[in-house]
């Protein structure tokens, strides 16, 4: 069922005939879900000191338990998640002390102990490579917990599968770029809002006409997306696609990267794991999910199908790879603070850190259309799992059915039709 060039990231082309000819089979309504329901709000959290920023809280109140995200972009962007077993746990802010050298104690959930798991990822650096060989990386500076945006150059590069995939430019550290105000993209009613942010220092003019967007989704009911990948959401997740759009690439094919930092539970780092399905009716030809998961289930959890896009048009024809790295434990100062990891957690943890790195020298690209983007579902409690989709079923009936069937025909057939031949019916 899986005939399909480039199976290593989980994307390649298949022949969509056979998808063409069995959608016709696929109008049979979904009812996977369980109707656990949450009422979900989305508040941006004003501070009452100190200079504006941005701090968005998703809660989402169970009946026997609440959940809380809190995503912010104070240094880099991060989130945190903690799943408390009331319906009745409140975030608290201590502005002063969250904007303070010291932020410990600033943000907490009450009461302390209702808190079942907490974990926190954070945006650190955008990767860059490209083909400009005169320009080693920079050593990022000191600090806490962060993501970066990294770009590459992949025009030599033929094995995508090289580390890294093409010459690496100086990464953009997230904790150094200006963001808009969250209250005016917030939707309360759509349970949305975007962090759009450009870099403090952009000397050379990068992103004069673009900008890395972070878009937060809350949900208040199970489902799907419809735009691809079309993750599987419940009311326990939130997800958050990441765009990066408009920004002058330094080289002609050039690659971005994310790199992503969380905490580990005790000393280990969470485990990425991989999950293979035959079912690609969601997300046409990617056969796989990644999943970060924080200690054994049910705890957090970080869901991604291996794909990006090229085009706003998500389409097989932009779909890139999307390629994570190991996840390795690393040392705190070496990575930008988020004053509200620092916050929530205090100064005594373990980072982890990993990279994803989106698409490949060949195929299609940022170059494109200058456009990219990844989603990713961020949850606590049991991930959600694809079932076999009615698509998926419909190949089964058609494949194994169809030929169980005319069996079944032709021994009906063979039984009935040459007793009623040889029947002698004597007339009276
Ligand atoms: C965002 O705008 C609101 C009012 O529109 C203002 O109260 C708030 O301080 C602003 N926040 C930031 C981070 O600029
Ligand atoms: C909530 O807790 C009560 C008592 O502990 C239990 O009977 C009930 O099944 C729980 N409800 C859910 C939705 O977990
Ligand atoms: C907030 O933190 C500051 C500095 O740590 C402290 O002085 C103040 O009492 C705290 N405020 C509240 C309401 O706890
Ligand atoms: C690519 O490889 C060719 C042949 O090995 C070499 O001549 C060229 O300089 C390389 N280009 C870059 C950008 O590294
Ligand atoms: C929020 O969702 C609505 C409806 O899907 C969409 O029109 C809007 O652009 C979204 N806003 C943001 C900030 O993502
Ligand atoms: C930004 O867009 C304007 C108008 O489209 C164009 O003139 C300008 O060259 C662009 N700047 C960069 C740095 O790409
Ligand atoms: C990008 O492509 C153009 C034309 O295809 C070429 O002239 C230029 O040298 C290339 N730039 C780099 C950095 O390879
Ligand atoms: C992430 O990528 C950067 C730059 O390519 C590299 O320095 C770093 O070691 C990578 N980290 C991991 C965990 O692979």
């Amino acid at each position: 069922m899986r005939s399909c060039e480039e199976p290593r990231w989980g994307w390649g082309r298949c022949d969509p005939s056979p998808i063409l000819f069995l959608s016709l089979l696929s109008a049979a309504p979904f009812g996977l879900l369980g109707e656990e329901t949450r009422q979900v709000s989305l508040v941006v959290i004003p501070s009452d000191v100190g200079p504006p920023e941005n701090l968005l809280h998703i809660r989402a109140v169970g009946t026997n338990s609440t959940l809380h995200y809190v995503w912010s972009s104070l240094g880099p962007p991060a989130v945190l998640l903690v799943a408390t077993n009331t319906p009745h746990s409140i975030l608290s802010v201590n502005w002063s002390r969250l904007l303070s050298p010291e932020p410990d104690g600033g943000l907490m959930v009450l009461p302390k102990d209702s808190i079942q798991f907490s974990s926190a990822l954070v945006f650190t650096r955008v990767r860059r490579l490209g083909e400009n060989r005169g320009e080693e990386e920079k050593v990022h500076q000191i600090g806490g917990t962060e993501a970066w945006l990294f770009e590459f150059d992949s025009t030599n590069s033929s094995d995508t599968a090289a580390k890294p995939p093409g010459k690496p430019y100086p990464p953009y550290a997230l904790a150094d770029f200006s963001w808009n105000n969250i209250t005016d993209s917030l939707d309360p009613a759509a349970l949305n809002a975007t962090f759009r942010g450009h870099p403090n220092h952009d000397p050379t003019r990068a992103f004069a006409n673009g900008s890395l967007a972070f878009r937060v989704q809350a949900f208040s009911r199970s489902g799907r997306q419809a735009q691809p990948p079309r993750l599987l959401h419940t009311v326990d997740t939130c997800q958050l696609e990441v765009a990066l759009t408009g920004v002058s690439p330094r080289g002609n094919r050039s690659l971005f990267g994310l790199e992503v930092a969380t905490l580990g539970q005790g000393s280990d780092c969470p485990s990425l794991r991989e999950q293979h399905s035959i079912d690609d009716e969601y997300a046409p030809a990617v056969f796989q999910l990644d999943q970060l998961v924080w200690g054994s289930l049910p705890s957090g959890f970080v869901q991604w199908r291996p794909v990006a896009f090229s085009q706003r048009q998500r389409s097989r024809e932009s779909a890139l790879p999307c390629q994570a790295s190991p996840v390795y434990p690393t040392l705190a100062y070496l990575l930008p603070q988020s004053p509200i990891v620092r916050a929530f957690f205090g100064s005594q943890n373990n980072f982890c850190v990993f990279n994803l790195t989106f698409g490949a020298s060949t195929g299609p690209g940022y170059w494109d259309q200058h456009y990219l983007s990844w989603s990713m579902l961020l949850g606590v409690g049991t991930p959600p799992v694809d079932a076999l989709s009615p698509l998926v079923i419909g190949i089964m009936v058609v494949a194994l059915g169809a030929p169980g069937l005319m069996l079944l025909a032709g021994g009906l057939f063979l039984l009935l039709g040459p007793k009623k031949y040889s029947e002698y019916q004597p007339i009276n």
